[in-house]
């Protein structure tokens, strides 16, 4: 875009517009109006005196759309066909589509492009219109009200124009006209049409122009413990294995209480803003600022598990494991003789003496080990050379908003551009294990059918942050009461700024660094228990649904309908859990005194175990809905 039309915004570093300087040979302007061409009031007054000014800003890019009169067009309009290609092709389809749309200059100062659309031969849609208002917002016209009516068939057709239009413009605009084309006509083609969740059956429903017949929710196996603590002590192992990865990666830095740091990650395929890389960003420089204002003894790592082009693993950040490597090893070995030294002592019925158990070779040694963890960079944001290390949308924001891994940061970041795996000789863990040990999945979607990584966070028991931009997101904001009481943090990107949203997700996340352990291990508790909802063995049945649908249509001599009923979920909501206040951090206040010490965590382990049992036989599990 030229970047003169850009600014960036000193707080969120979000692009915003300068409104001097559109791009408007980049844009175009459509204004909507009765009384375009068509003299009732002053309005017209407005729009013909107002015409010249837009067009010598917009030129050929302003188009006015009006109502088409057969008087008016003959003493106003000189017809032509439009130059703009996505232009024609709207007015194309929707004269193929049984409309009629004139199209022409209106012959006033400026002489601006009109789209005039005829109300009278498109009034046989008038009652599905109708439909479509009570819908949307409950507004009935009455038969009689004639001017009401043609306003409704107007506003019909200006919306159907300009959904034709942007849609076919964009699609070529990306070179993915041949794709959407292929896409469209394979919707209108099926039988039966699935999406895998409602805010993609929105998508869909505007840009292919057929509502899905069946929305397919995403599913996971579950894998059920039979002792409900089992996750949270997979969550200490793995957490254990990441935090010896940390102690490598900060060697010589490791200035900050391992006990009292977080792990979060972000992880899925590198779309940096349609995976809210970009939010998630921004909010870790805001979440360090509070952390460090508020003197917080709490430090989160944070992890972006997203595939890059990559040459290989960085030097310093494999010296990195070498050096913790070696300092295990010197420590185990210095232990050994120290334990060979006391066992003898011991054998000897002596205590003893503690300043001559180690001698002059091992202080020296372990002196030398101290020596070589000396470092003269930060330890680095990313494990890998990068390929495109210079335009990489990761690394130049962290550049631009400074996250370096600086000892007074609260906040550290590692980028790992590989996905996981157990081989690996730096990380060596796999996805799912890595995981159970984190504290928290945060995936701010911007765009996101589904989103399996923070459904896979929560039947693993691990809370995870989502929007209602999400297909998942959407789905435990329509089947459980209290989302955050559960650990699934709903970021709002559809109806709030992008810097609202960071804000939202700033508070979730300071929020969560908040939590005591206990709070911590009560949430995962409850996170845990959602995973019947994501169970195949319950969603599974949308595709039996689809399946048999299928078959009704396709032969419907064979297969009838009645077979097809929908699967009945309406309803069905996960309530608050039953022993605590609303939400992780309004417990804060009434929970019992927050403790980190481990003997505390059996007795709170048997609390949260009641509150299991109790929930499990208040709340209906889905699974009984298949019984209804
Ligand atoms: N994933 C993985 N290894 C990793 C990170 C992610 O296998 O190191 C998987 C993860 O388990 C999830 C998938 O990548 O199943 C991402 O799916 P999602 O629906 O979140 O996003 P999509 O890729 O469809 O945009
Ligand atoms: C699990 C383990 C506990 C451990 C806790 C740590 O619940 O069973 O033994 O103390 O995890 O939780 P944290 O949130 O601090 O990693």
């Amino acid at each position: 875009l030229r970047g003169r039309s850009l600014s960036v915004t000193s707080l969120s570093g979000l692009p915003r517009w300068e409104d001097e300087e559109l791009p408007v040979e980049e844009l175009l302007l459509f204004e909507v109006a009765w009384e375009v061409t068509n003299r009732v009031g002053g309005i017209y007054t407005v729009i013909q005196t107002k015409a010249k000014t837009t067009a010598d800003e917009w030129g050929d890019n302003y188009f006015l759309i009006g109502p088409y009169f057969e008087h008016n067009m003959k003493t106003q309009v000189e017809q032509c066909e439009p130059v703009n290609d996505a232009v024609r092709r709207a007015v194309d389809a929707m004269n193929k589509h049984g409309c009629q749309v004139h199209f022409g200059r209106w012959l006033i100062e400026g002489s601006p492009y009109v789209v005039l659309f005829d109300i009278g031969y498109s009034a046989c849609n008038l009652d599905r219109w109708k439909g479509d208002l009570w819908e949307a917002c409950s507004v009935g016209i009455p038969y009689h009200d004639r001017e009401a009516n043609d306003m409704l068939i107007f506003g019909s057709l200006t919306a159907w124009f300009l959904k034709e239009f942007n849609i076919d413009k964009e699609a070529g605009e990306r070179q993915i006209y041949h794709r959407y084309c292929m896409e469209r006509a394979s919707v209108h083609c099926a039988h039966v049409f699935t999406t895998v969740s409602e805010i993609t059956a929105i998508e869909a429903e505007h840009m292919l122009k057929r509502k899905p017949d069946v929305v397919t929710p995403n599913g996971l196996n579950v894998k059920k413990f039979s002792a409900v603590h089992e996750f949270q002590n997979l969550h200490a192992m793995y957490k254990a294995r990441i935090q010896d990865f940390v102690r490598g990666h900060f060697y010589g830095h490791l200035d900050f209480d391992l006990e009292k740091t977080l792990f979060l990650f972000i992880a899925g395929r590198y779309e940096f803003s349609n995976k809210g890389a970009d939010i998630f960003l921004e909010s870790l420089s805001r979440l360090n600022f509070l952390l460090r204002m508020h003197k917080s003894d709490v430090t989160v790592v944070v992890f972006f598990i997203m595939p890059a082009k990559t040459n290989n693993f960085n030097v310093e950040t494999l010296k990195g494991q070498a050096v913790r490597k070696q300092l295990w090893d010197i420590a185990h070995s210095v232990k050994e003789k120290f334990g060979k030294k006391l066992y003898d002592a011991l054998l000897r019925g002596e205590i003893p003496d503690m300043n001559n158990i180690l001698d002059r070779d091992d202080l020296t040694i372990m002196k030398r080990a101290i020596f070589s963890t000396q470092r003269q960079s930060l330890p680095p944001v990313t494990t890998h050379n990068m390929i495109d290390d210079s335009t990489d949308p990761i690394l130049s924001t962290i550049r631009r908003i400074g996250l370096f891994n600086n000892r007074t940061d609260r906040v550290k970041v590692i980028l790992h551009p590989e996905f996981l795996s157990s081989t690996s000789p730096l990380l060596p863990m796999d996805y799912e294990e890595f995981v159970r040990g984190c504290h928290l999945g945060v995936f701010p979607s911007y765009y996101e059918p589904w989103g399996y990584t923070p459904a896979e966070c929560t039947v693993m028991g691990i809370p995870s942050v989502t929007t209602n931009l999400s297909g998942f997101g959407c789905f435990m904001q329509e089947h459980v009461a209290d989302p955050t009481a559960y650990g699934i943090y709903i970021v709002d990107r559809r109806f709030r700024s992008p810097d609202d949203s960071c804000n939202q997700l700033t508070q979730f996340l300071y929020g969560f660094c908040k939590q005591s352990r206990r709070q911590r291990i009560i949430q995962r508790n409850r996170t845990e228990r959602l995973s019947d909802l994501l169970d195949w063995r319950y969603l599974g049945r949308y595709y039996q649904h689809a399946r048999h649908l299928t078959l009704s249509r396709a032969f419907p001599d064979k297969f009838h309908v009645e077979l097809t009923s929908p699967p009945t979920t309406e309803g069905f909501k996960y309530p608050r859990p039953s022993s605590v206040p609303p939400s992780p951090s309004g417990s804060q206040a009434s929970s019992p005194q927050s403790s980190d010490v481990e003997d505390e965590v059996e007795d709170e382990r048997y609390d949260e175990e009641k509150e299991a049992e109790r929930d499990r036989l208040n709340i209906k599990s889905p699974f009984a809905l298949s019984h209804v």
